[in-house]
């Protein structure tokens, strides 16, 4: 079999080359390269061929990409797993192509591969950096023994939106813990050294804005301000930046009149001079094509040629460089420099994956064992929203129903392109062998469950659910499993409503109307709308979003409190629809309220407030927070507090320290979090918890970008358990 020239050129100077700088040894490659070549880096597939088989008989499609393959026309592929389709495909790179230079093998690795812990928000709702770098740590030991090298995550939109589907892929609402938890994933999935073959390079995404689009729907116009820009939606991805995230990823959607793809402002200003990100861009699937369609480009050609200027390195699927690229870079000298310095990206990517040194690197570990990763995560990231004293559950008769009760598919969430379906523990298996009954109640949906499909609900067959309720006339408690499957989130599928299902709302009735005691366990992928009546009627609310591969004995091991309930959420809860946006770091406005008439920013059919607030959850023990002292020093301020446990058993409390800012010239959100950090206490014990407040946090951008300190107005630091509570010290700056 041919070698490629490079390989060739690289195994005897093997030795030497390897102690030459990646950039050395990058230039040298270059220098070998055609433009073709260059372009051809550029370019990525999606998994088109099964490498280890035979051709498909008259697939022009296959045949030609399988050529555009072995041309050198393809830098990259996704949605290639496993050993021998990895180590099959990379060998026809390798061996059959003029320069041998190996592939990169990306996939969605968004939480987890094929042991799924719960869905990012879920494990944003655990507040807990160390558990969230540990799980993307187990996804990324898992999914390199399948031989793929790079992840599309962390998804770090930040989104006030439940409407839009895609919130279980991020960490909420709020730009300071997207940012710590951004930091935190990209470490976990990249650990010190990405040529370490158990490591995958991470990609933040989706630059930028896509986390507010019209109306809650995906793919939809974004519509946010400068000032949102650079203060809500920027921070998560500098702090991936500055973790070192190797990769960034392009948005579908448009803002201001340009599509994120072919925005070189924001790519060239913000990601590649402010945030010295000097890593490789690469479009999401098909969005240079895309910007035809958005009305943006004339044609494909113009679409390449607008987002090789606006710095997208990699064309996910548009085949718009590979079709277009040499004709452009020849009648362009600018798009020929454009071409040479994306491929100097992606190559010095691949030196530092390792596979320039060992293109098979990827293709030798052992599967690990992940389970108990994705069970911790699990137990740390449900969130109980209300507990009448039903809860943990003792020594009773329990009657368990509710059709995500036995769900062992839609737990796993939208993002398990690896994992297999059915693969999920279910509650009802968990529960088997204790005082538990399991009834069958009125299915959720029907039909097909797919990740490209549109999921039917069943709209009125409530007979089960009367079934389900008479089997279990004798138990002492009801647990409910309610809420949403898996693919009723996640891209592609927004929702105008939140509310539960008329099916469940009927069994849920009809449960209330026993008078036993009713837990609801709702599993979602995103903040819902609960009626009022359902909230009153329950006796206890446990947030179990999408658990994932081990989500039933988590869920059952805190309903019984072998596990206490240690979430905190990341979203707000609204009351309904009419409130979305809604977020608790608004701003005051002009009119903010009460006032006895109506010329204050209210409605005149709902409250202001929320459901639930960001940062809010509940323990099985109680806190008090006291004496809240504040010390100023030259770099900030120190907060501390004394919790206490007031309860009769052990807990934890995520303790919030929040900022207000007036008067310095700028409008600033009424509340900002700053700081958090988790205190356990025994009971009747007491802690004082210590937070610190850098002086340079207070620092907002203004709509031209600029940074303005705080250094002048009226400064308040509330320091509590979540963002609605706490003790606030207020002081004046003068300057
Ligand atoms: C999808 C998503 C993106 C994902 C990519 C590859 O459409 O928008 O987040 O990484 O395509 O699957």
């Amino acid at each position: 079999m041919r070698f490629g020239t490079l390989l060739l050129f690289a195994l005897p100077l093997a030795a030497v080359a390897q102690r030459k700088p990646v950039a050395a040894r990058v230039d040298s490659v270059l220098s070998l390269m055609t433009l073709p070549e260059l372009v051809g880096q550029t370019n990525q597939y999606n998994g088109f061929w099964n490498a280890t088989g035979p051709m498909p008989a008259g697939n022009e499609w296959v045949e030609q990409r399988v050529k555009a393959l072995k041309q050198g026309g393809v830098g990259s592929v996704l949605n290639v797993a496993g050993v021998d389709q990895v180590r099959a495909l990379q060998k026809v790179a390798v061996e059959e192509t003029r320069l041998g230079i190996p592939l990169i093998f990306g996939l969605d690795v968004i939480h987890g591969y094929q042991t799924l812990s719960p869905i990012p928000l879920a494990e944003a709702a655990s507040w807990d950096l160390e558990a969230i770098k540990r799980s993307a740590r187990a996804a990324a030991l898992e999914a390199t023994a399948d031989g793929i090298n790079w992840t599309f995550a962390p998804m770090v939109d930040i989104s006030r939106d439940p409407r839009w589907g895609r919130v279980m892929e991020g960490a909420g609402e709020d730009p300071y813990l997207g940012a710590r938890i951004a930091e935190a994933r990209v470490r976990g999935f990249q650990g010190d050294n990405l040529s370490d073959p158990t490591t995958l390079a991470a990609c933040l995404k989706h630059f930028a804005g896509y986390g507010f689009p019209v109306s809650g729907k995906d793919y939809h116009t974004t519509d946010y301000s400068a000032h949102t820009l650079y203060n809500w939606i920027l921070p998560p991805f500098e702090a991936g930046v500055k973790a070192g995230a190797a990769t960034v990823m392009n948005a579908f959607s448009a803002a201001n009149g340009i599509p994120a793809t072919g925005d070189s402002a924001l790519v060239w200003g913000e990601l590649r001079r402010r945030m010295g990100f000097g890593g490789v861009l690469v479009s999401d699937w098909g969005s240079i094509g895309e910007m035809i369609p958005h009305g943006y480009a004339r044609d494909l050609r113009d679409a390449a040629d607008r987002a090789l200027a606006a710095g997208c390195d990699i064309d996910m699927e548009s085949d718009a460089y590979l079709r277009h690229g040499v004709e452009l870079a020849r009648s362009h000298p600018a798009d020929s420099l454009r071409f040479r310095e994306a491929a100097r990206r992606i190559l010095t990517l691949k030196f530092e994956l390792g596979l320039m040194d060992d293109p098979y690197r990827y293709c030798r570990a052992t599967k690990p064992d992940v389970r108990a990763e994705a069970y911790d995560m699990a137990v740390r990231s449900s969130v109980l929203l209300q507990n009448k004293g039903v809860l943990p559950i003792g020594s009773v008769l329990v009657g368990l129903t509710g059709p995500m009760a036995a769900e062992k598919n839609g737990v796993l969430g939208n993002w398990r392109v690896s994992a297999k379906d059915q693969s999920a523990q279910s509650l009802a298996e968990a529960v088997e062998g204790r005082c538990w009954t399991y009834a069958a109640s009125a299915p959720h949906s029907v039909g097909q469950e797919a990740f490209h499909a549109e999921l039917t609900l069943n709209a009125a067959d409530t007979k089960a659910n009367d079934a389900a309720l008479k089997a279990l006339r004798k138990h002492d408690v009801l647990v409910l499993a309610v809420g949403e499957h898996g693919y009723e989130s996640g891209e592609g599928r927004s929702r105008a409503s939140l509310r539960l299902s008329a099916v469940q709302q009927d069994l849920i009735r009809k449960a209330y109307k026993t008078g036993k005691p009713v837990v609801l366990v709702v599993y979602a992928g995103r903040p819902l709308v609960l009626e009022p009546w359902i909230q009153e009627g329950a006796a206890a609310i446990l947030w179990a979003w999408q658990p994932g591969t081990l989500g039933g004995q988590a869920v059952v091991d805190v309903l019984c409190g072998k596990s206490e309930p240690y979430g905190r959420l990341p979203m707000t809860f609204p009351r309904s629809e009419g409130q979305i946006p809604i977020h608790y770091d608004a701003f005051s406005t002009g009119r903010p309220g009460p006032k006895s008439e109506v010329f204050w920013s209210h409605y005149t059919d709902e409250s202001n407030a929320p459901a639930y607030p960001f940062g809010y959850g509940l323990s099985y023990t109680s806190f008090a927070y006291e004496n809240l002292q504040v010390r100023e020093a030259p770099g900030g301020w120190s907060a501390t507090v004394t919790v206490r446990n007031t309860g009769a058993r052990s807990g934890s409390d995520v303790v919030q320290l929040y900022v207000g800012r007036e008067g310095n010239g700028q409008i600033y959100p009424v509340k900002s979090l700053k700081a958090f950090k988790r205190v356990v206490l025994e009971p009747g014990s007491s802690a004082a918890v210590e937070l610190e407040l850098p002086r340079e946090a207070l620092t907002q951008r203004d709509g031209q970008g600029r940074s303005i300190p705080f250094t002048h107005g009226t400064l308040r630091i509330t320091v509590g358990p979540n963002s609605a509570e706490g003790l606030t010290w207020t002081t004046n700056l003068i300057p």
